[in-house]
């Protein structure tokens, strides 16, 4: 154990997700944020005006090799994430905290994953929904056995896929104790989300079969179930599992509901998707792992990995018309792939 120790952080991508990382990272005492980097100048200069970080630098890699934190954290767009994990890998760090989702595709995963197991590097995906006070609420129900024998694990959102169905996957699994998943099968419509920044097909959905016969059912973009109870197109997810005696669900924006072998009807209770409530015990338990290699982070790289890969085998499935087996090995590139195939 090392609780007194301080670890240092260094940060790259200064936008939304980077602040909310500053931030909580700022407000944690285990941690001192040591460098800062944006491509954009008046973006870098005013984070380090709030945070009171002395170091700034446009280029990621000179960030790193000049300051050597303990901690490389990056929440750039989804384009950038090999070359900066070798970067991380390279200055050394213990541990790089990055934003979902992991990669663009499997092969980039595979060569990430492998950097950072050669290396020994740690890593942490931002899927910090988990720990809204409703998405805690659902798994102590579902956990307690309350609902009966688990069957189904769904999750939908209307947002599109490179943004929401990361989250979506991974909260399925943690719903089904994180059970490996088998197979998949998935389908695809729409071309004009390729187009964005966080390319997708307008809408997917897929099928995985998990190794405890639970069935998962997930889908998201345009043309996913509305979910009317919440106003914000990304806080409209619905997650949960049906089991042989009620359900349990979380609603990102709205709050939670069941029903349970003993509620005698419907029970729900309060929760809100929160960046400031959830950053906090992210961040901590970066700490914790730090200290501890016992206590692995449940956002950890290889549970990522996992998730990534049941959503870009639900693309494989869309473009081979059948079942796709996981693990994934490399492969085409799964959007371009998709792309090409769509009509
Ligand atoms: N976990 C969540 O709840 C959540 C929520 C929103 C977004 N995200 C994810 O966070 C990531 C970032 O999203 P965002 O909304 O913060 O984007 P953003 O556009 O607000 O910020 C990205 C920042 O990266 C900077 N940047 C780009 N290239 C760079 C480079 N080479 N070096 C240094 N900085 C560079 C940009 O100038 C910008 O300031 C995305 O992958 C997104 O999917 C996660």
């Amino acid at each position: 154990m090392n609780s007194q120790k301080t670890y240092t952080v260094a940060i790259a991508g200064l936008g939304k997700r980077g602040l909310h990382h500053a931030e909580a990272f700022a407000q944690n005492p285990r941690f001192a944020l040591v460098g800062l980097c944006d491509i954009d100048p008046a973006r870098m200069t005013a984070a380090a005006q709030q945070l009171g970080v002395s170091y700034t630098h446009p280029d990621a890699a000179q960030m790193l090799t000049d300051t050597r934190p303990n901690v490389f954290v990056f929440c750039t767009l989804p384009t950038i994430r090999l070359e900066f994990i070798q970067a991380g890998v390279t200055a050394g760090v213990q541990l790089i905290a990055y934003e979902k989702p992991m990669a663009t595709s499997t092969n980039e995963a595979l060569a990430i994953t492998q950097l950072l197991r050669e290396n020994g590097t740690r890593s942490v995906v931002s899927l910090q929904h988990r720990y809204g006070e409703h998405y805690q609420k659902v798994k102590e129900i579902i956990a307690s056995g309350a609902i009966g024998r688990v069957h189904t694990v769904y999750g939908h959102a209307t947002g599109w896929m490179m943004h929401m169905m990361p989250h979506l996957v991974d909260y399925v699994r943690w719903y089904n104790d994180n059970v490996a998943a088998e197979w998949v099968v998935g389908q695809a419509a729409g071309k004009e989300k390729f187009g964005d920044v966080h390319a997708s097909p307008d809408y997917v959905a897929g099928l995985i079969h998990f190794a405890n016969g639970v069935r998962g059912i997930v889908e998201c973009g345009e043309g996913a179930p509305d979910v009317p109870e919440v106003d914000y197109w990304w806080r409209k997810c619905r997650i949960g599992a049906q089991g042989t005696e009620g359900f349990a669900e979380v609603l990102t924006g709205g709050g939670w509901r069941a029903i349970t072998r003993d509620s005698n009807g419907v029970i729900s209770g309060p929760g809100g998707m929160d960046y400031a409530h959830d950053m906090t015990p992210y961040v901590q338990q970066i700490a914790d792992w730090l200290d501890d290699p016992a206590q692995v982070h449940p956002c950890n790289g290889e549970s990522a990995l996992k998730g990534f890969e049941i959503m870009m085998a639900i693309c494989r499935s869309a473009v081979q018309r059948g079942k796709v087996t996981l693990p994934l090995g490399p492969g085409e590139p799964e959007l371009e792939a998709l792309e090409r195939a769509l009509p």
